[in-house]
C-alpha cells in the first residue's frame, strides 16, 4: 500500500552511455509505471545539476547524495528505478539489490562513448573519455555483475528490443 514498503519491478544499472534513461522510459511505458532516476533525485536534492555538486562540493559528497536516494528508491518505488552508473560502488547500496528484479545493461566501449557524447555531460568523462570509461568499466564490471540477475547485451539492439530482452530475461 502507499504507506508501506515499495519493491521495484525493474532496476537498470550500468555504465554511463549504457542507456538506462532510453530503455528505462520505454520500461515503464510498457509496463504502465514510471521510472525513477537516481541522478534526477540527487540534483533535485541539491538543488544544482550534477557537474555543479562535483565541481562545488566534490565526488564524496555527490556519493552520499546517491546512496540515499538509491536507498529511497528501491525501497519506496514500485516502477522502474535507474541508478546514476556509479551507484553500485557502495557496499550498502549492493546489498539494498539483493533479491531484486535488476538488470545489468552491457555496452562496448565504442557504443556508450558515442552515446555519452552526445548526452548529458558526466564530470568523470569530461577529459579522455574513452581512457576514463574504459577503466570505469574494469572497475565496476564486477560490481555491475554481481548486483545483476540479467546481464542483457545493447551491442546490435535497439532500445526497444534491449526493453524486451530485460523483460524476457528478468
Ligand atoms: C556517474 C554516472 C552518471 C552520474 C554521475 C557519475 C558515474 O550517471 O551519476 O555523473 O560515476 O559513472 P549515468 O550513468 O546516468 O551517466
Amino acid at each position: 500500500g502507499a504507506a508501506g514498503p515499495a519493491t521495484p519491478a525493474v532496476v537498470l544499472v550500468g555504465p554511463p552511455g549504457s542507456g538506462k534513461s532510453t530503455v528505462g522510459a520505454l520500461l515503464a511505458r510498457r509496463l504502465g509505471v514510471t521510472v525513477r532516476d537516481t541522478d534526477t533525485d540527487v540534483e533535485r536534492t541539491a538543488g544544482k545539476p550534477i557537474p555543479d555538486i562535483f565541481v562545488e562540493d566534490g565526488e564524496p559528497r555527490f556519493r552520499a547524495l546517491e546512496a540515499a536516494a538509491v536507498r529511497a528508491a528501491v525501497t519506496g518505488h514500485d516502477g522502474v528505478v535507474s541508478l546514476g552508473g556509479g551507484a553500485v560502488l557502495d557496499p550498502e547500496s549492493r546489498a539494498l539489490l539483493t533479491g531484486l528484479p535488476v538488470a545489468f545493461l552491457d555496452v562496448p566501449l565504442g557504443e556508450a562513448v558515442r552515446r555519452v557524447g552526445l548526452d548529458v555531460p558526466r564530470p568523470l568523462l569530461a577529459v579522455n573519455p574513452r581512457q576514463r570509461w574504459r577503466v570505469l568499466m574494469e572497475e565496476r564490471r564486477p560490481l555491475y555483475t554481481e548486483v545483476a540477475r540479467a546481464v542483457v547485451e545493447t551491442a546490435e539492439r535497439t532500445p526497444d528490443e534491449v526493453a524486451q530482452a530485460v523483460l524476457d530475461a528478468l
